[in-house]
């Protein structure tokens, strides 16, 4: 019988191989201009500890400290050579192999959970488990920043199907998890480091 994959691992199968190594490199020198929103919003959320599910190289989680200190700085991602380059160049991060789905914290551990462009590269079959545990690690707040759409609609990423939605992702979190209100929302240019970004941040009660 032929194997059968999910879309939730053949999407984890791509970002953990080749497809996601040479995202690193294409990327790798995009985030200086990201220190610009980091830096206004981390102080009006006096928050101690973060975590970024699909950190990547870490071109969020270095504009972290100050005010967060190097060991309250959490990052997940499924590439290791992510990882490794994060590892490389800020040892004080805690770069940690895990999968969005599942991911190896205690409820509550973190002030901040976010994602940024990586909700978009979920199937419908695993996202609201991925908000989930998004929700479920958090003590406070949850930050999306995603491609936003009314309607659910896939765009073709570099010639793989399935592999980008654009979605009301603020609705989807709004429904499915009535602890989280929403504090603030806004939009995020190709100028401010974010590639026409649309963002929700929540708090949970
Ligand atoms: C488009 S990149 C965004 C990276 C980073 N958040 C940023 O804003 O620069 C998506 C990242 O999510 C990671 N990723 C994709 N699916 C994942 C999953 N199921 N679990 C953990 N990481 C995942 C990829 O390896 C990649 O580093």
């Amino acid at each position: 019988m032929p194997e059968t994959k999910s879309e939730a691992q053949r999407l984890q199968n791509l970002w953990g191989g080749e497809f996601g190594d040479a995202y690193n490199e294409r990327n790798k020198n995009a985030y200086d201009k990201r220190a610009g929103f980091w830096k206004k919003l981390l102080p009006e959320l006096s928050v101690k500890s973060v975590l970024e599910i699909g950190c990547n190289v870490g071109g969020n989680l270095r504009w972290m400290h100050p005010p967060m200190e190097w060991h309250d700085i959490y990052g997940i991602d499924i590439n290791l050579d992510a990882l490794r380059r994060l590892h490389e160049e800020f040892p004080a991060i805690n770069a940690i192999k895990a999968a969005a789905q599942n991911l190896p914290f205690r409820d509550g551990f973190f002030d901040l959970t976010f994602t940024t462009g990586v909700l978009i590269h979920q199937p419908e079959e695993s996202l609201a488990a991925v908000m989930s545990e998004i929700v479920r690690c958090s003590k406070r707040y949850v930050l999306c920043m995603e491609y936003f759409a009314d309607k659910t609609e896939e765009v073709p990423y570099r010639g793989h199907e399935g592999a980008l939605f654009r979605r009301d992702y603020g609705a989807l979190y709004r429904k499915n998890h009535s602890e989280l209100s929403l504090v603030k929302e806004g939009y995020l240019s190709a100028e401010e480091g974010f590639d026409r970004l649309t963002w929700w941040l929540f708090e949970k009660r």
